[in-house]
């Protein structure tokens, strides 16, 4: 395997299973490509900036979807996320770009904000309270809205809460095994639950009045020969965007608001700075897998056919060769004068290429408003912060433990 090398193998794999970040750090030290096997599936890690840009410029040639995506494909079906054949995905990603891209996200500023200090005006003043919960309730608001564009339930809330806990536990349970594809009673009768929910939703629409929400534009859309999104891709597709579009953002949010708790010095600081910072740190995702359909050459190495190859966020973006100070919570290397040395090329929480996150100007802006509100509602002391590290291997790339917080109302508010 020219340019890999070969990483731990046996007992040297046992850090993987207690401390995950660590050992993903470390596997750094062996080369820019490094072999490892795990749980009887042969991975690569790539460590090399310029293999990284290549393999994420492909257009499916030499990419598949990934071994770990098989669990999330029993949910998301052919939804963007777990779509990898380049004929069905191209027309829909197009759909979808349209009205939620840089050139139409603006749209959604005042309702957004809105719905925003419409959830913080309820959360309690003076009593400890759980963190997650309470903006993973807003973020999922807020995507129901731009999906439906209505009011979601507390009732579907549960729903969807359910399946993404199952989600969650069918995958953490056998973390690395990339071949279980058979999910547990609880875990169907959750997506049963959940599909029944969005189907109610897609029924509930009259042909007679369009909306123009993310589901009107799914349901109005036809290809080049005319011919519609079946109702499964459309229920495929609202799915993908609840479980792509919810999780991260309040991971975002979660860490935003720890980050500026443990560094009060920087509350006054430009948000969007913040934010981008808080991505750098904690990135949502953390790492990303593909899987390898043909020999490609990266430049540093060739990745072999059948290979499960990962890009790990959390290692890069706090690499002290492309971000100075790297471990450091600031904001203001993100000012376009500061001295503070930075390679871009090396920072790419939403991904490049053409799998780039389909909502990443959404999120970005989603997240830049709540953490503008928050900070100007409130005066906030967080109990419980969260660690270095988040969740192992969940997922997303979420607080590992409940921060506590309690708020007090601002004078100025
Ligand atoms: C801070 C928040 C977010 C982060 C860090 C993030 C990150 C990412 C990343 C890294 C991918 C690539 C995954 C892959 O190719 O395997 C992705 C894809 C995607 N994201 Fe996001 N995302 C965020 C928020 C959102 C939001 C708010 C939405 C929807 C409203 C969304 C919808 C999607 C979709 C549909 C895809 C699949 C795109 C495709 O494959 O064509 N994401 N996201």
């Amino acid at each position: 395997m020219r340019g890999i090398a070969a990483g731990p193998a046996g007992d040297q794999l046992d850090q993987f299973a207690t401390n995950q970040f660590e050992f993903i750090r470390s596997l750094e030290q062996y080369g820019p490509a490094v072999s490892i096997d795990l749980g009887g599936t042969e991975t690569v890690w790539l460590y090399d900036i310029p293999a990284i840009h290549k393999l994420l410029a492909d257009k499916f040639d030499h990419v598949d979807m990934p071994l770990l995506s098989r669990r999330l494909e029993v949910v998301t079906g052919t939804g963007l996320l777990t779509n990898f054949d380049w004929n069905v995905w191209s027309p829909r990603r197009r759909i979808i770009f349209r009205p939620i891209g840089a050139r139409a996200v603006g749209n959604f500023v005042e309702r957004m904000t809105t719905l925003i200090e419409e959830r913080l005006d309820t959360w309690p003043l003076g009593v400890p309270f759980e963190l997650e919960h309470a903006v993973s309730d807003m973020t999922l608001r807020v995507v129901a809205d731009l999906l439906f564009s209505e009011d979601i339930t507390d009732e579907a809330i549960a729903v969807i809460g359910r399946i993404v806990d199952e989600l969650h536990r069918w995958s953490e349970a056998d973390p690395t095994n990339a071949n279980v594809t058979d999910p547990p009673e609880s875990f169907r009768e959750a997506l049963e639950e959940a599909d029944s929910y969005i189907r109610s939703v897609i029924d509930a629409r009259s042909p007679d009045a369009p909306v123009d929400d993310l589901l009107g534009v799914l349901l109005a859309a036809v290809d080049d020969e005319g011919v519609p999104i079946d109702l499964q891709g459309v229920r495929d597709e609202l799915i993908t965007m609840v479980l792509a579009g919810h999780e991260t953002v309040t991971a975002l949010i979660c860490f935003a608001i720890d980050l500026v708790g443990r560094h009060p010095e920087t509350a006054d600081a430009d948000r969007r700075h913040i934010v981008d910072e808080t991505l750098r740190l904690y990135p949502p995702v953390h790492f990303l897998p593909r899987f390898v359909r043909e020999d490609f050459d990266v430049g540093v190495c060739e990745l072999p056919a059948g290979t499960e190859v990962f890009i790990p966020m959390i290692q890069l973006f706090r690499d002290e060769r492309y971000f100075e100070r790297a471990d450091e919570f600031l904001p203001e290397r993100w000012d376009p004068d500061s001295p503070l040395h930075m390679e871009r090329r090396a920072y790419f929480p939403f991904i490049t290429g053409p799998k780039l996150c389909v909502g990443s100007h959404y999120a970005l802006m989603e997240g830049t408003i709540a953490l503008d509100r928050f900070l100007a509602k409130f005066d906030f002391e967080l109990l419980e912060p969260a660690t270095p590290w988040g969740r192992e291997f969940a997922l997303t790339f979420l607080p590992d433990k409940p921060q506590s917080i309690v708020l007090e109302r601002r004078a100025a508010e």
